[in-house]
C-alpha cells in the first residue's frame, strides 16, 4: 500500500513545514519510508529531499527549459531526487484550467525525465451515470503510455472524484472498487501494467482502513496529511499493515 500525502498549499511558515516533515519522520519506521510519498509545496521540497522519504511534487511544466515565467521543469525536479509528480489534481483543473491534454502533455515530459506521475482524474458532479464517460474521456490523451517505449515505465493513476474530495463524503468502496476495475482492464488491454490504483477523497484515519482492498494500491490524502493527530494515527496503520 502506498501513501501519498499532499498538502496542497500549506503550511504558510517555513518552520510549520519543516516541524510538520520531522512529524512524519518521527512517526514512521524506516523501513516504510519508502512507501510514504510526501507532497509538500515547491518550496519546502529542498528542505526535505535529503531525510529519506519520497517527495512528489505537486506540479510541473512540459517543456525542460525555456521562457515559461513562474513554471517548474521535471528537470529541476530530477536535480533535486524528487522522484514523484502529482499532476492533473482536480484544483489545477479548476483554478489554473489544465486540460487533459495538457496534463497528458506533462506526464509525458515527467516519465521521459525518469520521474513517476501521479495522474490524478475523477468525475466533478456524483452522477453514476456518467462516470465512465467522464473517466475515459480524462484518460484518452495518455494514448502515448501504449507506445512501446512507455510500457515499462510506472505511473500512478490516482482516482478522485472531485464532489468526494474535501467534502467528508468519500466514495463508497464498492465504486471505487468498479472504477479500479475498469481502469486496470483498459491499461492492461492495452500492454500497460506497471501502474497502481490510489484513490483520494475525504481519507482520514478513521475511514482509511475500509478503503483496504485487493484492487486499491494506496491513497491520496489530502486535509489530513496536515493535522498531526491524524498524521500519526494513519503512520500507524503505514507501521502496522
Ligand atoms: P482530501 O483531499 O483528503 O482533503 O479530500 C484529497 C486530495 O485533494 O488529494
Amino acid at each position: 500500500m502506498f501513501f501519498v500525502f499532499n498538502w496542497k498549499m500549506n503550511p504558510t511558515k517555513k518552520e510549520e513545514a519543516k516541524s510538520l516533515f520531522d512529524f512524519y519522520c518521527q512517526n514512521l519506521e524506516r523501513k516504510n519510508f519508502k512507501k510514504t510519498i510526501i507532497a509538500p509545496p515547491f518550496l519546502y521540497l529542498p528542505l526535505f529531499f535529503k531525510k529519506g522519504i519520497p517527495l512528489a511534487a505537486q506540479n510541473c511544466f512540459y517543456q525542460g527549459k525555456g521562457p515559461y515565467t513562474g513554471e517548474i521543469s521535471p528537470l529541476m525536479l530530477k536535480s533535486f531526487q524528487i522522484k514523484y509528480v502529482i499532476l492533473g489534481h482536480s484544483e489545477r483543473r479548476k483554478y489554473a484550467k489544465e486540460t487533459n491534454e495538457e496534463v497528458a502533455k506533462k506526464a509525458k515530459v515527467a516519465i521521459e525525465n525518469n520521474l513517476t506521475p501521479i495522474i490524478c482524474f475523477g468525475e466533478e458532479k456524483k452522477e453514476k451515470n456518467l462516470r465512465e464517460k467522464n473517466i475515459f474521456s480524462q484518460l484518452k490523451p495518455f494514448s502515448f503510455l501504449f507506445q512501446k517505449k512507455f510500457s515499462q515505465k510506472k505511473i500512478f493513476l490516482a482516482y478522485e472524484p472531485v464532489w468526494a474530495i474535501g467534502t467528508s463524503l468519500p466514495c463508497p468502496l464498492v465504486e471505487v472498487e468498479r472504477v479500479a476495475l475498469k481502469i486496470k482492464k483498459f491499461f492492461s488491454q492495452r500492454g500497460f501494467t506497471n501502474y497502481f490504483f490510489l484513490y483520494g477523497g475525504s481519507l482520514n484515519s478513521n475511514n482509511i482502513r475500509n478503503y483496504y482492498s485487493s484492487l486499491v494500491d494506496g491513497f491520496l490524502i489530502g486535509g489530513a496529511s496536515l493535522k498531526k493527530k491524524e498524521v500519526k494515527k494513519i503512520l500507524t496503520l503505514v507501521n502496522n499493515p
